[in-house]
């Protein structure tokens, strides 16, 4: 099988190295097609002609930015049939939109960073996988067997809760970024203590609660009750955090969707 990457930016490289870690490559052939010479890579055809990617590809993911994704399409439209599968990773643009331009078989598949390579662990951060009507089982289950590899995958069957997961796992890696940076900026204020050391606690910290809360040791309710003592500190904290964030969590969303 032929797979093509068009535009090798932050998620076309993100499912190339991905495709490399877990020797796609092995038996197949990626292409890669970017606006302006990308750099790292190597032993991989490397094209600045998208329509070059559509001749020869059996599976071809555009992962360009969200306005540029229609004009990509008209691009290579001449060189398309039914038997190419087409994913874009755009957010935000449903497929009403896509069919008045394209109407062949076209899924969307939103990766997230999460799911960059990292050590000893095969799959990371969740896919969520959206499919046009026309996308025929077989399609489904390739496009499956690819993402599966290195991420977990979610299917949808509309774009609303498409709309939802994409900020609960594509976009949520930024804000945990942003929070926990915050977080260590505002404590290191009151001490000698660094922002890095603050970040290697919160971290740590962070990843030992979810492998609780993922596992079955503890739920939400028994650890906040196992950590929180009447009038205690944490106490006063989850009283204040009651208060303030569920409204700034309804601001985040009513803005994204
Ligand atoms: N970043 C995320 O975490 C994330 C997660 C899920 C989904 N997405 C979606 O994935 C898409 C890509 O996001 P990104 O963060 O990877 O963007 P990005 O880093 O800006 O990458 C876009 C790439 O497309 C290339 N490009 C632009 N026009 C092109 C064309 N006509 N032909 C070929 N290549 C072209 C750009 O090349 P040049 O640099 O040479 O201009 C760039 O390398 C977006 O629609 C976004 O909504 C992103």
């Amino acid at each position: 099988m032929n797979l093509g990457i068009i535009g090798f930016g932050n998620i076309g490289k993100l499912i190339y190295e991905n495709l490399i870690n877990t020797e796609f490559n092995k038996n197949n052939k990626i292409f890669i097609s970017n606006k302006n010479n990308p750099k790292g890579i190597t032993n991989t055809y490397l094209s600045k002609n998208n329509t070059e990617i559509a001749k020869k590809c059996d599976i071809i993911i555009i992962c360009v930015k969200t306005p540029q994704l229609l004009d990509v399409l008209k691009e290579i439209k001449p060189n398309l049939n039914k038997n190419k599968q087409i994913i874009h990773t755009c957010a935000g643009i449903d497929f009403k939109d896509i069919n008045k331009i394209y109407d062949g078989p076209i899924s969307c598949v939103i990766p997230s960073i999460a799911s960059s390579v990292v050590k000893n662990r095969k799959q990371n951060g969740i896919s969520i996988l959206y499919h046009c009507r026309n996308v025929d089982k077989n399609s489904r289950k390739i496009i499956e067997n690819i993402f599966s590899k290195f991420s977990y995958v979610k299917n949808v069957d509309n774009f609303k809760d498409l709309k939802l997961m994409t900020i609960t796992t594509s976009c949520m890696p930024a804000f945990i970024a942003q929070l926990t940076g915050f977080l260590s900026k505002e404590l290191s204020k009151y001490s000698n203590i660094n922002i890095e050391e603050f970040n290697e606690l919160l971290y740590e910290t962070i990843q030992s609660t979810i492998n609780i809360l993922n596992s079955d040791t503890l739920n939400e309710k028994e650890i906040i009750e196992k950590v929180a003592t009447k009038k205690g500190i944490t106490q006063k904290g989850l009283n204040y955090l009651k208060n303030e964030v569920p409204s700034v969590i309804n601001n985040l969303i009513n803005k994204l969707i």
